[in-house]
């Protein structure tokens, strides 16, 4: 399947590029095609709530920046694959705009199935971040394979590794 993994941590040796890594790597070795975009890295704002995409652009973002790289491996992605740190018990900012530009597009077209990887510091801090990925994926109407969470002693180990191959298993 062609996959798209979304990496929306700002620390490149973090735990989420880690768990973002580990994915592309076993959906590889299982033959899958994959993109990892660090959107944290990229220059994406938030959503003006202008409307142009539903007017005059036809579909088109008005906002030029970095997010234009961004629509086209959406518009093809049959997996996608949303990965961040929880930032005051949500998923981070870095990620948060990306999804919600998603608004142009209502639902990327060939989308089918997703998955969640998200890291913390502590424990049972995940509610908010799933509630959102939960009604997302109900808004879409697409398949959740599964959603890995990693606390700080979860972390960069082989039970989450394995964790994260269950997940491309279910490609
Ligand atoms: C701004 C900010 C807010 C955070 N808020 C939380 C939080 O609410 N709960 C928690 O357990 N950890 C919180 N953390 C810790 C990170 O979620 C944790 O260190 C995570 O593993 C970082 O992922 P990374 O290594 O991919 O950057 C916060 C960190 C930052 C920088």
């Amino acid at each position: 399947m062609n996959i798209l993994i979304l990496q929306g941590s700002p620390r490149a040796n973090g735990n989420t590029a880690w768990m973002a890594e580990e994915y592309r790597k076993a959906a590889e070795a299982a033959g899958h095609k994959v993109t990892l975009v660090d959107v944290a890295h990229k220059k994406i704002a938030g959503c003006m709530a202008c409307e142009y995409c539903h007017g005059k652009g036809n579909g088109a973002c008005v906002q030029k920046d970095d997010m234009q790289e961004l629509y086209p491996l959406l518009a093809e992605a049959e997996v996608l694959v949303l990965a961040a740190p929880i930032y005051y018990f949500t998923l981070s900012a870095q990620i948060q705009a990306p999804i919600q530009r998603i608004y142009n597009m209502n639902k990327p077209g060939k989308l089918k199935k997703t998955a969640l990887l998200a890291s913390s510091y502590s424990p049972n801090v995940y509610d908010g971040a799933i509630g959102e990925y939960r009604g997302i994926i109900s808004y879409w109407g697409v398949e959740d394979t599964g959603i890995v969470t990693a606390k700080i002693d979860e972390q960069k180990t082989d039970a989450t590794r394995a964790k994260i191959l269950q997940l491309v298993e279910k490609l």
